[in-house]
């Protein structure tokens, strides 16, 4: 059988971002458990902010049927979103606007979303650990009628949940990491 493949969407375009490092830890993380891990930027899918009138004009972006085809190649996806505000950042929300609107010949408005097992994860630098903004995309996800893991990573202090060796470095997120990663194969084996 072919490996399992999980794409990997970090939710910040920053240089230095908590949310693309912890991305990168999930992902290795995945790829020592055997799937075939692709990690993107949001960068390489430039989208304008959504616009009724620009899709009903223009039709929806290249870079939204790119990030959509790229989400279809794929039985697993884990979105790591930073917290903005108490919910997900525009540039998430952005993203998945657009990719919801997106209608291929050969599947309903919609389908990428509800075909594949989706994670999620969160870093911010207080205590909370992103845990609002993971609120917010599970409900978002919800409203796409993606099926979202039921265990979800929060990691607080951020800044300083890491070893000299770039590890995590508390029992308690390698616990909540590996169970992340265990149930997103679990349920990404079961969509194939
Ligand atoms: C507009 C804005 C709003 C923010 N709101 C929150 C918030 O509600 N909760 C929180 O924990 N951090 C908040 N932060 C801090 C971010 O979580 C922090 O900058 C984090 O490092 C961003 O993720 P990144 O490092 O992956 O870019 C906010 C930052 C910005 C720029």
């Amino acid at each position: 059988m072919s490996a399992l493949k999980i794409l990997v969407i970090p939710g910040s375009l920053r240089t230095g971002s908590l949310n693309a490092r912890l991305a990168a830890t999930i992902a290795a993380e995945l790829a020592v458990a055997g799937a075939d891990v692709t990690r993107i930027s949001l960068a390489d899918f430039p989208l304008p902010i959504y616009d009724g009138d620009l899709q009903a004009k223009s039709g929806v972006p290249k870079p939204a049927i790119n990030l959509k085809r790229m989400m279809s190649a794929h039985q697993g996806v884990l979105i790591v979103t930073p917290e903005h505000n108490s919910s997900v950042p525009a540039l998430l929300k952005n993203a998945i606007d657009w990719v919801s609107r997106v209608h291929e010949l050969h599947e309903a408005r919609g389908q990428v979303f509800r075909d594949r097992a989706f994670a999620i994860a969160a870093a911010s630098g207080n205590r909370l650990g992103g845990t609002r903004a993971l609120a917010a995309l599970r409900l978002i996800l919800s409203a796409c009628q993606a099926p979202v893991i039921p265990g979800q990573l929060a990691l607080s202090f951020a800044n300083e949940a890491y070893d000299d060796m770039d590890r995590l470095k508390h029992p308690a997120d390698i616990e909540a990491l590996k169970a992340l990663v265990r149930q997103l194969i679990d349920f990404s084996q079961r969509m194939m």
